[in-house]
């Protein structure tokens, strides 16, 4: 039984949208196998962003960003939804990170230290959606904006190993097509994989 936090990362609370339908999935695969489960919407919290390097250190932390770095300590698994934007994550979810990635929380101190954090030890799963095809990002693009959420976020909190998958050609793909990869993230969460 693994504790699993589903971040849906998404901005924008239409549930249309299909990341919500992706990380639905996966939550019901992983709850229907006993693991616990706690999914936290991007788009259901309100916080400021970040401005300057002393209210990262010291700033007073906003309720929501308190409760998600709750859920995150919490958590032996941490799964991320979100479509890709203009080439990388939405700016909402790189502010949350920001928000949330703070000195004394994820690396234990002021210093930025690798690892020295609460974040340590956990495993992760990104799941981004896109318009291009996903051999496009991954060729053409290098997946340039995963490699850095896995390298310069995600790894430099301590958090590993980090899997990952790309869902290309959203809009363009089938229903039929759409419902299996529906039932790819169900059999993940399945495996709290
Ligand atoms: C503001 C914005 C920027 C986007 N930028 C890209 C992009 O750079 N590359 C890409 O392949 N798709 C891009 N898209 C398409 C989205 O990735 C796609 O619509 C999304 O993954 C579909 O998932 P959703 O239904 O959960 O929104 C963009 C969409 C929006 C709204």
């Amino acid at each position: 039984m693994t504790r699993i936090l589903i971040l849906d990362g998404h901005p924008d609370p239409d549930p249309a949208r299909y990341c919500h339908a992706l990380a639905a999935s996966y939550a019901q695969g992983a709850a229907g196998t006993g693991h616990v489960i706690h999914r936290t919407n991007l788009s259901d919290l309100d916080f400021p962003d970040l401005r300057s390097r002393s209210d990262w250190e010291e700033g007073p932390t906003p309720a929501a960003i308190l409760a998600l770095q709750d859920q995150l300590a919490w958590a032996e698994h941490i799964v991320i939804v979100y479509p890709l934007w203009l080439g990388g994550m939405p700016a909402r979810l790189k502010a949350l990170l920001e928000q949330a990635f703070r000195p004394a929380f994820a690396f234990g101190g002021k210093a930025v230290s690798p690892g020295g954090g609460k974040l340590k030890g956990r495993s992760a799963r990104i799941v981004v959606t896109m318009g291009m095809p996903a051999a496009a990002y991954r060729v053409f693009y290098f997946a340039h904006s995963l490699r850095s959420l896995k390298r310069n976020i995600l790894a430099l909190v301590g958090i590993g190993p980090v899997r990952d998958t790309i869902i290309g050609a959203v809009e363009t793909r089938s229903d039929e097509s759409r419902k299996r990869c529906l039932q790819r993230l169900r059999r993940m969460g399945e495996q709290a994989a």
